[in-house]
């Protein structure tokens, strides 16, 4: 029979330390519920919010506990809950156990599964918990279990008032008047903290009971003997007369206190925390909270949010003092941005790294490490493997895949980078192509530092340019330049004067040109030189100095 002060061991000695919530033997999680409303080929518990399966959320707080047995129940989607417990083995560094319930027989049922894989000689407090709440935190187990011990309870429930407690069960405390169905008294009693009598499910209730407002969370602490004891007598035959034929949990309230046993309560002043989820609304409703409640992490802790409405971060995500997130930023996964780095707007990071006062505007990134003091965007795509050093840039309309980018180095504009390594202080002028792939195999381009590769460049891997070598504008290089040198391999221009006006004839162009000759004084001057390195400020470059003969003969792009 259960002990009045179960915290006293057999020999009568005090455990030392219960004034704080002990270990729990066991924490059992409840998760083979088919979640029909999800209307969903992925089992309930496994979808995600804030970049966690909620089953995820509902493991960590339960492996916060330290319990000695972690057990999910799974049943519906077992194979794709087995593979994810897998995945959160490492996370939470220990496996938890998978008891499996073939046929969801109720929560009663769906925990006697759970214990038939605890050892039979496991004593204490056990605590049940659902894997489709995903905001149950730990310090509110860590409460519910010190609550248990300090009032030497068989059962502790975790209790909630609602406004609407429509669906949850409803808890009856001792002085509600079973027999009348509560008529005539006060639903939620004179006495607040009198212990519990019973839990009565909605379908099962009376319109008296139905008017309480103090629910069931569906989340116990229960001394394991008392668990089991009731357990068993909840599926002996004629043990589940209810509406729905199934073993409830909840029914061993009634037992518990039939048996002279002490079942206390712990009201949750936050509502959130017990919050189910059974359908994608209430999916979106509980990712939003979580997601208010990141950001109200990360705000206090020296964050400037510009619109938390609009910014989403994942529980991984790491923000230092001083970053400011733009609207429409969501950060996923391990991403971390370090003091002063702006990011967004407009921007989707997947585990990324961005230094401190780095600048990431529109961007698509992900794996991607981007460097102290460097600017991103807008419009770039990161992939995988991308590093780009110190103060360097990856800009407008540029990609970047698996490439290490100096310090210091700039792709400005409309361009390609797959697979490369690049010194520092380089300069890739607009529109080239880090050509890596030739249809089968995958190669490096090696650009050193120092090196201006002119606009509209082809480089065709495996290729290396020297450090400080220059590469006309156009160029395709196929073979390695060696430091210092500069590698042309566009063409020499030809001009076929009078073209239009012959071929043409008659066209908008024909006659724009006529226009211009008619206009043309003879002592016209000549165009200006060209700009042969763009603006001199790392941007755009244009080599087309090759041939000599300059006067705008082979300009890149100029820069705007
Ligand atoms: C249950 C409680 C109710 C409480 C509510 C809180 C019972 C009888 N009722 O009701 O008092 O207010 O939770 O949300 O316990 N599950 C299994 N196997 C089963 C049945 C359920 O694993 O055979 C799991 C589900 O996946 C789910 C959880 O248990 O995670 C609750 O089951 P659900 O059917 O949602 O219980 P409710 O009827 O909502
Ligand atoms: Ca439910």
């Amino acid at each position: 029979m259960h002990r009045p002060d179960h915290r006293a061991e057999p020999d009568g000695a005090p455990v030392p330390g219960t004034a704080q919530a002990p270990n729990p033997a066991a924490v059992v999680v409840l998760a083979a519920g088919e979640g029909k409303r999800m209307h969903s080929t992925t089992p309930k518990v496994l979808h995600e919010i804030a970049g966690r399966a909620l089953l995820g959320h509902a493991l960590h707080a339960a492996a916060a506990l330290a319990p000695e047995h972690l057990v999910v129940v799974a049943g519906h989607g077992r194979d794709q809950v087995r593979d994810y417990l897998g995945v959160l083995a490492a996370e939470l560094s220990r496996e938890p156990m998978m008891a499996i319930q073939y046929e969801q027989r109720g929560t009663g049922h769906a925990v006697a599964c759970a214990m038939d894989s605890v050892p039979t000689n496991v004593t204490g407090p056990v605590v049940i918990t659902y894997g489709d709440v995903p905001l149950l935190d730990a310090a509110t187990l860590r409460d519910l279990l010190t609550a248990h011990a300090v009032g030497g309870n068989a059962v502790t429930v975790l209790t909630a008032e609602l406004d609407d407690p429509t669906g949850y069960g409803r808890v009856l405390r001792v002085g509600w008047d079973l027999t009348s169905g509560g008529a005539g008294t006060d639903p939620t009693g004179p006495d607040d903290d009198a212990p519990l009598a019973a839990i009565v499910e909605q379908t099962d209730a009376s319109p008296a009971q139905l008017a309480v407002r103090e629910v069931n969370s569906g989340v116990y602490v229960f001394e394991a003997d008392v668990l089991r004891g009731g357990l068993s007598r909840l599926s002996a035959p004629g043990g589940t007369a209810n509406a729905q034929g199934e073993q409830y949990l909840t029914d061993l309230v009634g037992i518990a206190h039939g048996d002279g046993l002490r079942v206390g309560a712990v009201r949750c002043t936050d509502p959130w925390l017990v919050v189910g989820v059974n359908d994608r609304v209430q999916l979106a409703d509980v990712r939003a909270e979580l997601n208010r409640r990141l950001l109200t992490h990360w705000m206090r802790a020296g964050v400037t949010v510009v619109d938390p409405g609009a910014t989403w971060v994942d529980v991984g995500v790491r923000l230092a003092p001083d970053v400011t997130l733009l609207p429409g930023t969501q950060l996923h996964g391990t991403t971390s941005v370090a003091p002063g780095a702006k990011v967004g707007p407009d921007t989707t990071l997947t585990d990324c790294v961005v230094g401190a006062g780095a600048s990431v505007v529109r961007t698509h990134g992900i794996s991607s490490v981007i460097g102290d003091r460097a600017n991103v965007g807008p419009f770039s795509y990161l992939r995988p493997g991308t590093r780009l050093g110190d103060a360097g840039k990856i800009g407008t309309f540029v990609e970047v895949k698996n490439s290490d980018i100096g310090a210091g180095t700039k792709i400005p504009h409309l361009t390609y980078v797959g697979d490369a390594t690049i010194g520092e202080q380089s300069n890739v002028g607009c529109s080239s192509v880090f050509v890596n792939y030739d249809g089968v195999t995958k190669r490096r381009t090696v650009v050193g530092s120092h090196v201006r590769i002119g606009s509209d460049n082809t480089l065709v891997a495996p290729v290396t340019i020297g450090d400080g070598a220059y590469t006309g504008a156009g160029a395709v290089i196929r073979a390695d330049v060696p430091p210092g040198s500069l590698a042309v391999s566009a063409g020499d221009q030809r001009v076929i004067e009078g073209w239009v006006a012959r071929r043409r004839a008659g066209t908008p162009a024909a006659l724009a040109a006529e226009k211009a000759a008619a206009h043309a004084s003879p002592d016209a001057e000549e165009l200006g030189p060209d700009s042969v390195f763009g603006e001199g400020s790392g941007e755009t470059v244009g080599t087309g100095a090759d041939t000599g003969r300059g006067h705008g003969s082979q300009l890149g792009p100029s820069t705007p």
